[in-house]
């Protein structure tokens, strides 16, 4: 069953990512501010969340790679678009299509489809925060 379902989602563009409560995280001028000591709960190490809407332009992708450290990335596959899921246990980013791209944590196309690296996005962690730095449109 969890086969079927799995294309079907993937078929949809269904990721397992969840976008991360606006009340956890805001814009200020260029950057988005995560607050991390409410947020934390939301990026287990391996763990990743969405931040959408019209404030932040394009969509991005905050993760917590299995080393500890925040990375964050356009949320845009270079195939067609659709969004990305931490796999292997945080060791990869993987296209929630049924052609499944994959890269790397530095945001280097691995395998499938895509056209090329993922726009991997300025990440700042202090006093209890994340400043990501949001690409210009
Ligand atoms: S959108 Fe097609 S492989 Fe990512």
């Amino acid at each position: 069953m969890g086969g079927i379902v799995d294309f079907f989602k993937a078929v949809a563009g269904i990721c397992e990512t969840k976008p991360l409560d606006k009340a956890l995280w805001r814009v200020e001028g260029d950057q988005a501010v995560v607050l991390l000591a409410s947020a934390s709960g939301y990026l287990p190490q391996g763990g990743a969340v969405r931040l959408e809407g019209p404030e932040v332009g394009q969509p991005v992708l905050v993760m917590r790679a299995t080393d500890g450290t925040y990375r964050a990335y356009v949320n845009k596959c270079t195939h067609m678009g659709r969004r990305m899921d931490p796999a292997k246990d945080g060791q990869i980013l993987r296209c929630c299509s049924v052609n499944h791209s994959t890269f790397d944590l530095e945001g280097v196309k691995r395998s499938g489809p895509a056209k090329g690296g993922l726009t991997v996005l300025p990440v700042q962690h202090e006093s209890g925060e994340l400043r990501i730095t949001l690409p210009k449109e």
